[in-house]
């Protein structure tokens, strides 16, 4: 089965799937919630800043950053190899040197306090063990630093969900089937809000703000990490 087990990296198929329909139809419906949250305002600063994403998939939104924010220092990393050579394409495609590791949410390859922004965008549900990873992106951030970490959650009703994939523009033969797809093998495994909340207290993590969309079956968790 493609889509049999989540809590894996993506096959070469399901790589090329998100990458080729996927992708860029999820972060363009994300574009209310970055502005409603001002996350403009946590890029924009033009000084030398440390971002990474975490389960960055080919890259598409290092480089929606990139353009927008040229000032930023930019990392990816994924467990995909097929998803993370498409990425590093693309920086050769638009003349970038952004950086791009095969690497684990869950064992990242960077020292302690290294970025000023971690963020993961629809990965963590994937993640064995959210809690590891979300330590882990802890870990690497600076004292002061944001973490921002967007993903499905299972709280979403099945109307949510066909109500986004309308929005996505998928044309109308495929909506139903792909509403079916979404709803049984993304919201349904994902984890409740609930969950996170456990997991920031385990952490002991400045409480933060969650936001969820009311037509996007998605949660935005943003916490700081404390001054030393
Ligand atoms: C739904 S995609 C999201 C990709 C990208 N963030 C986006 O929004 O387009 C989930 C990604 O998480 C990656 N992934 C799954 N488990 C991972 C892990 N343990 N560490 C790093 N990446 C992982 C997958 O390979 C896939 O690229």
């Amino acid at each position: 089965m493609i889509f049999g087990e989540l809590t894996r990296k993506y096959s070469p198929l399901e790589a090329w799937l998100h990458e080729r329909f996927i992708a860029d139809r999820v972060l363009d419906t994300q574009s209310d919630i970055f502005e409603r949250e001002k996350l403009a305002e946590v890029f924009a600063e033009e000084k030398e800043r440390f971002v990474l994403d975490v389960g960055c998939g080919g890259g598409q939104m290092v480089h929606r950053l990139h353009r927008l924010y040229p000032h930023l220092r930019l990392w990816g990393i994924d467990l995909s190899e097929e998803l993370i050579a498409r990425a590093r394409e693309r920086a050769v495609q638009e003349g970038n040197s952004l950086q791009f590791e095969v690497a684990n949410a869950q064992d990242l390859p960077f020292s302690d306090g290294k970025f000023d922004v971690v963020f993961s965008l629809f990965s963590i549900k994937h993640w064995p063990d959210p809690l590891q990873g979300i330590g882990e992106c802890w870990r690497v951030l600076k004292a002061g630093g944001e973490l921002l970490l967007v993903d499905t959650t299972s709280d979403a009703g099945r109307e949510q969900v066909l109500s986004v994939i309308e929005k996505m523009g998928f044309p109308g033969l495929l909506q139903k089937p792909a509403a079916r797809f979404v709803y049984q093998r993304l919201i349904r495994p994902s984890s409740p809000m609930e969950t996170y909340r456990q997991i920031s207290t385990q952490l002991e993590m400045p409480p933060g703000t969650v936001s969820q969309p009311s037509y996007i079956p998605t949660f935005l968790f943003r916490t700081q990490k404390p001054e030393a």
